[in-house]
């Protein structure tokens, strides 16, 4: 298969950043099609960590990156990240990045609000307060900022008096002071050159590279049940996370995504609020916290934790019509001597296989669970499946019978080279 989409299929943080990274050595784009920098991709290449919140991982491999037209873009946040990874050596020029010019801008007021939202809300979402919500609605309600307004003073100032009309009773209502549209206008104007230099029709570009037989890679954010629509709603990301939108949210139509491979943690994790049938509170929890660094790239909020939820990963099986997964963390599993997997869930009384759609329920599941043997020794850094215990390949194997999808790839350690291949998600 010529592209390959790499989506979370849990709450997110199950280890895109290093697959994505891995794989990109195999791809000639990679590209981001939802999400914005709420994202936290760490990449340990040799003694060099890079932590991208926006950028597709495929800048650090050098590859022909691209920004797609359904990720919402903070403009400021993107020359700051571009200066970060320059620091380390990387320069990122157009040569390198695309940003697609229909994409829509985060600004300072898409913070404020959701920051404000969060601190006033007795039942709060946890975001992670950077604006994604806020700019997500605004892109629906047809008032965003997209990055062509950059190059159009006339429509800028417009469409930021449109804009600026919308949020100041919000804001009044939240204690906000005021916003000064000349001095936004003037801030984007001077931003304006660095950023449009990036910009380009990304579809025409994305077409133009399938038609002449390169690879795709599309590296999903967050994780299938954060997706709006799929989620456990409200306690979500603003957009849709799931491998569909990997054709929308780039524009390269319904044949681009190929293969899905979706990135399955050997436990769960969450951060923010929301239901987590298996979340543990006592010392198996603290031990995947601990062992895992279950805390998060962006806020450094420690993430909850669980075990494995197999009821959960079949349905995002479903939902993204995954081909395969790539399986991470197992070493964090080392030295416990009994494992349990959630095979389903009882819901007042009756057995449920999948997670149900209302928030009530969600709540209200019992996780039924299946246990296994552990293992003593380490599987930390293995390179081939000859290396890990026999308890190891049970566990897997069994994680491939309950979800129903293979493994294709096995991450042992964030090092790039600690993974193990069972099957090439570009050939397959
Ligand atoms: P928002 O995306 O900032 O609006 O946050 C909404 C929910 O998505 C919160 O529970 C966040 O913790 C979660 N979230 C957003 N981005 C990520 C991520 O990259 N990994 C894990 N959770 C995320």
């Amino acid at each position: 298969m010529a592209n390959v989409t790499v989506i979370g299929a849990q709450w997110g943080d199950e280890g895109k950043g290093k697959l994505v990274d891995w794989l990109s050595n195999r791809a000639d784009v990679v590209v981001r099609f939802q999400g914005g920098h709420n994202a936290g991709h760490t990449l340990v290449v040799g003694n060099q960590t890079y932590k991208l919140s926006l950028l597709p991982s495929g800048v650090v491999q050098g590859k022909l990156s691209i920004i797609g037209n359904g990720v919402v873009v903070d403009p400021w946040h993107l020359l700051k990240e571009i200066e970060g990874i320059g620091a380390q050596g990387i320069k990122i020029g157009p040569e390198l990045l695309v940003l697609a010019d229909n994409a829509c801008l985060i600004l300072p007021i898409h913070r404020d609000l959701d920051q404000a939202r969060e601190a006033a809300a007795t039942n709060k979402i946890g975001t992670t307060g950077r604006g994604i919500g806020p700019a997500y609605e605004d892109k629906v309600g047809r008032r965003a900022i997209r990055v062509a307004d950059l190059a159009d003073r006339e429509a800028l100032e417009a469409k930021i008096d449109r804009l600026l009309a919308h949020h100041a009773p919000l804001r009044a209502g939240l204690g906000l002071p005021p916003v000064d549209a000349a001095a936004l206008l003037a801030e984007l104007e001077d931003l304006a050159p660095k950023i449009l230099a990036f910009a380009q029709p990304a579809w025409l570009k994305l077409d133009g590279i399938v038609k002449s037989g390169k690879r795709v890679l599309f590296e999903g954010a967050q994780g299938a049940l954060l997706d709006v629509d799929h989620g456990t709603y409200p306690y979500v990301t603003s957009s849709n996370t799931v491998a569909g939108q990997a054709a929308a949210g780039s524009g390269l139509g319904p044949k681009g995504p190929g293969y899905v491979l979706g990135i399955v943690k050997a436990y769960t994790t969450r951060v923010g609020e929301g239901p987590f049938p298996t979340e543990l509170f006592d010392e198996v929890g603290q031990h995947l916290g601990t062992v895992g660094r279950e805390f998060g790239t962006v806020t450094g909020r420690s993430r909850r934790c669980g075990w494995f939820d197999a009821a959960l990963v079949r349905q995002s099986v479903a939902l993204n019509g995954i081909s395969g997964i790539a399986l991470t963390k197992l070493d964090v599993l080392d030295g416990l001597p009994t494992l349990k997997i959630c095979t389903g869930y009882r819901l007042n009384g009756q057995d449920i296989g999948y997670l149900p759609a209302g928030l009530k329920a969600q709540g209200q599941l019992e996780p039924v669970y299946e246990e296994m043997e552990g293992w003593s020794e380490t599987t930390q850094g293995a390179r081939s499946w000859k290396d890990l215990p026999a308890s190891a390949v049970k566990y897997v194997r069994r994680i491939e019978e309950l979800i129903g999808a293979p493994v294709a790839l096995l991450s042992t350690s964030p090092q790039r080279d600690d993974t193990i291949l069972m099957r090439d998600p570009f050939h397959d």
